[in-house]
Parts: structure tokens; sequence; C-alpha cells
């Protein structure tokens, strides 16, 4: 342990104090002894301690009262009570209001030291959970989820209302639109962010695991199955469980999820006693949930049963205006994962991302930050430095080309890409209409008149 950890100890017998001061410091641990009972909860109360350690009988002051006293400035910590021969009972009343440990005196001074390094251990624990849980929130809060476009303002309306309840939630959107940054945001916005948040992938694993993945197995239940293993829905009680690719279900186990889902109760495979969990379901598909329900993929109670709340995400092509702020947003982040020297995209390598159609969305414009920030040497990103498929006008013409409707009328299909161009350019151009014309190559004037014939007010 680099850092040394701090004992407070209190005794109203001063030559005991002091011997036991004597005995941690030896120990190695940072000492604060203090014999009058209510300095010592002052202290308490304005320092931070790994371990508290004390007498239980003292004048006016109680172990019992220490013990409620630290631990309503942090629950997890460590209290050790000494007592004398003979209080027993009051020990063990003690331990019911959770002391970490009780130890009568006379005591051995291992005795004393092993306790204190198991409660030392204990706090250091909780303390790197509650590091690590407050690292969580940090990534994955909704504060992550970059974009100021009215489509993701819906989509962080909807994650707001719908966290603080148990409803279950349903994320539909294309591939890399942030499903699970979606699903991982709610958890950390409920008051279940404390508690797990277990993911399961209904594609990654064939239907016989699947099952003893999620509910779990009695020792024996099949051949393999050396011990009772906990599954995730009980890996997740008291938290989320994100079942994301939620149209790979096998039959079999949507009528074993419908069960959970109304009855929050489930056995263990190869078992006969029911569990109870507490939950909170968010599924995700990248599939168009009613044609997997019409297709007969994914039952219509279970369906029913899921689609709670739903929240459908925008693909990127939907919300182009998020692009420069989420282009910012990962050039930040890699450049300080990688200790990289500062790098960024020229204006017209910025207009070219923002005009691609992103059929990856989020996660392949990540992938593309990403690539360019490694491998171009300067400071600056061209255009030429970009994927050929972003960089390529032709390519994405014959592709916008192959996405043409069937039908040949030829005014209306060019009026539609024109309103396209226009709203591309303006986009491009952050809404300044000199600039969209210039890109055009149209007048200003002319850009007016076709901004009121398509009805295209800016947004
Ligand atoms: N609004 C956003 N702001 C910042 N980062 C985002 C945003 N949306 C998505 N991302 C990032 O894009 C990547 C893809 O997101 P995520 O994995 O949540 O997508 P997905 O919808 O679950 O994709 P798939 O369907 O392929 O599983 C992740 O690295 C995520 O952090
Ligand atoms: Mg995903």
């Amino acid at each position: 342990m680099s850092e040394r950890s701090h004992v407070l100890i209190m005794d109203d017998e001063k030559n005991y104090l002091l011997v036991l001061q004597t005995l941690l410091e030896d120990a190695g641990y940072v000492v604060t002894a203090i014999s009058d009972p209510e300095t010592a909860l002052a202290f308490l109360d304005e320092s931070e301690v790994d371990v508290v350690v004390t007498d239980m009988k003292m004048p006016k002051v109680t172990g019992r009262d220490v013990l409620q006293r630290a631990k309503k400035k942090w629950i997890h910590i460590p209290v050790l009570i000494m007592t004398a021969f003979g209080s027993i009972e009051s020990a063990v009343e003690v331990m019911k209001h959770g002391a970490f440990d009780y130890i009568t005196k006379p005591f051995s001074n291992d005795e004393l030291l092993l306790s204190i390094h198991n409660a030392v251990e204990l706090s250091r624990v909780h303390r790197q959970y509650r590091l690590l849980q407050e690292a969580m929130e940090d990534r994955y809060g909704v504060h992550k989820i970059v974009g100021r476009s009215r489509a993701i303002r819906d989509v962080l309306v909807m994650v707001d209302r719908a966290a603080p309840s148990r409803s279950t939630v349903l994320i539909t959107g294309e591939s890399g639109t942030g499903k699970e940054l979606v699903a991982r945001a709610i958890h950390y916005s409920s008051h279940r962010k404390d508690k797990p948040f277990v993911s399961v992938n209904c594609m990654a694993l064939n239907a016989g695991v699947l099952e003893s993945e999620l509910f779990g197995h009695e020792k024996g239940s099949f051949t393999g199955a050396v011990a009772m293993r906990r599954g995730r829905f009980e890996q997740a009680d008291g938290g989320t469980l994100f079942l994301d690719e939620i149209g790979e279900l096998t039959q079999d186990l949507q009528v074993k999820l419908l069960r959970v889902l109304q009855e929050r109760r489930f056995e263990r495979v190869g078992g006969s006693e029911p569990v109870d969990v507490d939950i909170r379901v968010v599924a995700a598909t990248n599939k168009d949930i009613a044609e997997l329900v019409t297709n007969g993929l994914l039952r219509d109670d279970l369906h029913y049963r899921l689609n709670v709340v739903q929240i459908p995400l925008p693909s990127l092509r939907e919300r182009r205006e998020d692009i420069p702020s989420l282009v910012a947003w990962f050039v930040e982040k890699v450049i300080s994962e990688n200790s990289m020297p500062s790098k960024s995209f020229s204006t017209e390598a910025l207009n070219y991302l923002t005009g691609y159609e992103w059929p990856g969305n989020i996660r392949q414009l990540e992938n593309v930050v990403e690539s360019c920030l490694v491998l171009v040497p300067g400071p600056v990103i061209s255009v030429d430095d970009l994927p050929p498929d972003i960089r390529d006008e032709e390519a994405q013409f014959k592709s916008a080309v192959d996405l043409l409707p069937v039908q040949l009328d030829l005014a209306g299909t060019l009026e539609k890409i024109e309103a396209a161009l226009i709203r591309r350019a303006l986009v491009r151009a952050e809404l300044v209409q000199v600039k969209a014309a210039e890109y055009l190559g149209i007048s200003k004037s002319l850009l007016q008149y076709k901004l009121k014939k398509y009805g295209i007010t800016g947004h």
C-alpha cells in the first residue's frame, strides 16, 4: 500500500491509549489517539479516517455512540470495538449495528493487529469501489452524450424522464447510434447507479449457454456445472440489466424472459427454488421492432412488455449539425488518451465529414477521427487525409443514386435532390446563407428563392 492508513483510536484510559498508539505506529499506521470521547467524535466529523478503534465503556459516550456517529459520516467505515471481559453481550449488540469486529480486553498485540489489518483492507476495498463507481458515473453520465440537435435533445429529455422509474425501456436505432451509451446513461441517472449495470449481448451467445448465462445454474444441472453459478439477472440485482440485440433471442428464452419481466422471479437452470430479483431492464435492438413482431421473431406479448418506454435514437445523418461537436469531442478524447500533440481537422475536411452519409453512425465517425489522428503526422488533417469513401464525392454520388426511389419522375426527383443539397449546404455553412450559396455555386438571391420554394427554414 503506497499510502499509509489512518487509524483513530479512542479510550478514556490515557496510559492504555499510549501503548496502543505506539503499537500501531510501529506497525506502520498513521494514528490519532484521543482520550476524550467528545473531542474524538468532533475529530471524526471533520476528518477522513480509514478505521476507528474505540473502547466500549467510556464516560458520557459509549462505543455504540461512536459507531453510530462514524457510520453517519461514511457507512462503510470499519469500527472495531474493544470491550472489557464480561460485557460480551453489548459487544454482540454493536455487531448487530454494523461494527466490523470486537475484541475482548486483555488481548494480545497480534490479535489487535490482525483485526486492524483486516479492517484496513476492507476500508481500502470500499474506497476503491467508490472511486471506480465515481469514474463510471463520470464516464457514462448523461453529460457524456454529445450533441445539441433537436433530435438528441429529445432523447436526453426521455432519458431524464425514464431514469427514476423502474419501467422497462426499449432503445431502438441503427448500429452505432449510441444505444449502449444511452442505456448506461439511464442507469447512472437512476437511484440504481450504485448497483451493477450488467450487459448481455443476446447475439454473442448460443441459446444453450445464454440460458445459464442469464438465469445461472445449480450445481450438477448439466455436465460441467461443477458449482452453483449466479446468472446475469442475479448479478444485476438492485441495478440495471441491459439486454442488447433483443431480436436475437430464441422463442424459448423469450417465454422465460417474459416471465421474469412479469414476476421479477425465476429459477436457476436445474433448480426449483425461485429466486427473486429487483432489476430494471433496458433492451436494445438495431432491427425494426414492428418488423420483428410481424415476422414472428419477437413474441407479441414480450414486445408489449419490453416496449413500455421506447427511446428511438436518430441516425447521425438525421442530426448532422452535431457532427462538428462530436468530432471535437473525439479529437479531445483520442489526444488525451494517447498523450498526442494537439491536432485538428481543416474546415474543408470537417465539411466533408459533415456531409457524409455515415452508414455506421457515431461509431464509424469515432473510428474515422481516431484513425486520422493516429495516421496523419502533421497538426492539420486535410481533405486528402480522409478515408477514400468520405473524400470521394463520385462514390457518394453513386451511392446516393442507388438510394433513389424507383419511380422515374425526373422533375420530382431532381427537386428532392436539390432540396437535400441545399439543406446540406446550409448545415456545412452553419446556416450562413451567403456561404451556403457559395458552396452551391449560386447567388444568394437564387438560394433564398429556392429556400422559399422548398419551405426550408434553416433547420
Ligand atoms: N451522443 C454521443 N456522444 C458521444 N459519444 C457517443 C454518442 N453516441 C455514441 N457515442 C459513441 O459511439 C460509439 C458507439 O455507441 P454505442 O456502442 O452505444 O452504439 P450502439 O447503438 O450500441 O451500436 P451497436 O448497435 O452497433 O451495438 C461508442 O464509442 C459511444 O461512446
Ligand atoms: Mg451496442
